[in-house]
């Protein structure tokens, strides 16, 4: 990413967008602050009621675990609405380690991302993982330390443990006061105001009550004698102890601002908002294999980065989720389609408003949305106004686990290439055709996708399908001259497939399969991933 950040020759429109995603480990508490969000951004009217419980809900994807928790529609995967003056564009990201490609690729879409963590538990295991994904591409990030409510760590400990583990530099923008059944709000240290919490009501944002520094006798009147004490000492050590918050190493991703609340109190809720406007950046330039598109640039440029099918089952429809990285998209518009280079008229775009879909009239450098599509339109494809742009940095992982695929009818063989087909180019799992023999072999990251893999193709298809071991572990796609590629291909014929793409891949059992085939054809590059065009 590059490092003009906030250019402020941006359009208003586009200067006031931020997009962005939330990162966390399963249960820190994205789902109750993405409902927040939404309740504190009017975009919908009431926090869900409806909760699935405990592992049925960390089965499926974020995704489905939104739509069928909270009765939000499909919209979930990206969301938008205003708060104060800003246009906000939230993108769901799967919280599960098993769909660690999706998320990668979610993360190319976004500009910042919050990072929820369980104040009681600190950096977990998923957070980090996905940390490191936000840290290969320098994103800023906004922590929000959770559950400040239950019994939680010592702030100091906490910043400590994110400092240490995640090598980031941590700025306090507010203070927790007390924790627990003794939490009671929180110090503004960037506009010197108490926020208190209300627990009385779940749905309304806290008290706000502006004071003039830790001096000002106020206080006195809102916090009980020793809490007031216990938080000037704080603050005074934080202040002395702690990095301030400088935007510029925000947004070079070195230094995050972390804030203390408790989502299901919607409490933190609106600051960590005014956060997003006042601190995360407006739509950033993105790179193509010819130059930077800034999101001044006249013209409208945006590739996909997901494509979900089948989102309403009455309509067999594919909606490809683009990012606009430049110009002001209005519905009806003509984009190339660069990979067939034919055009494509996008006449029923669609916005996602948090509570339901709506066509699209008009859409701006940074916003999501949704092109219903027969399937043309696949990850890391790009749509311009005529420039032959390829979008990079969308990667194909190779898969880590390998199965055979059966329909548990044979008379629907058939159909079952159409659904794995369709899986394939939506990005949910990888496919790979052997050179020699019939029948499918399906790649994935984690074991989980071939769980929702099966389901789906039941639900959606009609079709029970059974995975069966196979003696592959991984693949490689194949790079290099022609000839080389092809002398490759014919000597390894028993380890090769084809990919959807009808790409070659060469599958592998152990690591001395790559370790033998590098030294036998020094000409051929054995990649562990493919770029997504
Ligand atoms: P996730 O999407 O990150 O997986 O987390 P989710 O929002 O679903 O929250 C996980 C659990 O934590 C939920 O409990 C939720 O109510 C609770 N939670 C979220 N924010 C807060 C908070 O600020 N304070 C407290 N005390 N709890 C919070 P649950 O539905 O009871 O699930 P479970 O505990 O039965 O798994």
């Amino acid at each position: 990413m590059s490092r003009t950040h906030n250019a402020p020759e941006l359009p208003p429109e586009i200067a006031r967008r931020r997009t962005f995603a939330i990162i966390s480990h399963p249960d820190a508490g994205k789902t109750t602050l993405t409902e927040k969000l939404l309740l504190h951004g009017g975009a919908i009217n009431m926090a869900g009621q409806v909760r699935a419980k405990g592992e049925a809900r960390r089965t499926r994807s974020d995704f489905m675990k939104m739509e069928q928790e909270r009765g939000i529609s499909v919209s979930a995967s990206a969301m938008s609405f205003e708060f104060a003056d800003y246009w906000l564009n939230l993108v769901d990201t799967p919280g599960h380690a098993d769909f660690s490609e999706d998320t990668y690729r979610t993360l190319t879409a976004v500009d910042a991302a919050v990072m929820v963590i369980d104040g009681a538990k600190g950096v977990e295991s998923q957070t980090r993982k996905l940390f490191e994904v936000c840290r290969l591409r320098d994103m800023p990030i906004l922590t929000f330390c959770n559950k400040m409510d239950r019994e939680s760590r010592d702030p100091f400990e906490i910043i400590d443990e994110i400092q240490e583990s995640l090598a980031l530099d941590v700025a306090p923008v507010s203070w927790p006061i007390g924790m627990g059944r003794d939490f009671l709000g929180a110090y503004d240290l960037v506009n010197d105001r108490l926020e208190l919490m209300d627990r009385a009501e779940r749905n309304v944002k806290g008290r706000s009550i502006a004071i003039a520094g830790l001096d000002d006798p106020k206080l006195a009147e809102h916090l009980p004698a020793d809490r007031l004490e216990e938080l000037r000492a704080e603050v005074e050590m934080a202040r002395g102890l702690l990095p301030t918050f400088d935007r510029q190493a925000f947004l070079d991703g070195t230094l995050t601002p972390i804030w203390f609340g408790s989502a299901i109190n919607s409490f933190g809720v609106k600051e960590l908002l005014t956060g997003l406007g006042a601190y995360a950046p407006a739509p950033q330039p993105r790179a193509t294999e010819t130059r930077q598109i800034t999101a001044d640039e006249p013209k409208v440029a945006g590739f996909v980065f997901k494509v979900q099918a089948n989102m309403d089952p009455k309509h067999r429809d594919r909606v490809a989720f683009v990012r606009l990285c430049s110009g002001h998209f209005k519905r009806g518009a003509k984009l190339k389609h660069v990979r067939s280079g034919k055009q494509m008229a996008i006449s029923n775009p669609v916005l996602f408003l948090a509570n339901d879909r709506e066509i699209a009239d008009d859409a701006w450098a940074g916003d999501i949305i949704g092109v219903p599509n027969h399937g043309q339109l696949r990850i890391g494809d790009a749509l311009t106004e005529g420039e032959d742009l390829r979008f990079t940095g969308i990667p194909s992982f190779a898969p880590e686990l390998l199965q055979s695929v059966r329909a548990g009818d044979p008379l629907k063989a058939k159909h079952l290439d159409k659904a794995l087909t369709q899986f394939a180019e939506e990005g949910a799992a990888k496919l790979f055709k052997p050179e020699i023999g019939a029948g499918w072999i399906v790649g994935v990251v984690g074991p989980l996708q071939f769980d929702v893999l099966g389901s789906r193709i039941e639900i959606e298809y009609g079709l029970p399908v059974r995975f069966e071991p196979t003696q592959y572990a991984s693949a490689r796609w194949l790079r290099g001259a022609a000839a080389d590629v092809d002398a490759f291909i014919k000597a390894n014929r028993g380890q090769m497939a084809r990919d959807h793409d009808g790409d070659p891949v060469f599958l592998t059992r152990i690591q001395w399969d790559i370790d033998r085939a590098e030294k036998d054809f020094p000409n051929v590059e054995l990649a562990a991933t493919k770029q997504m065009m």
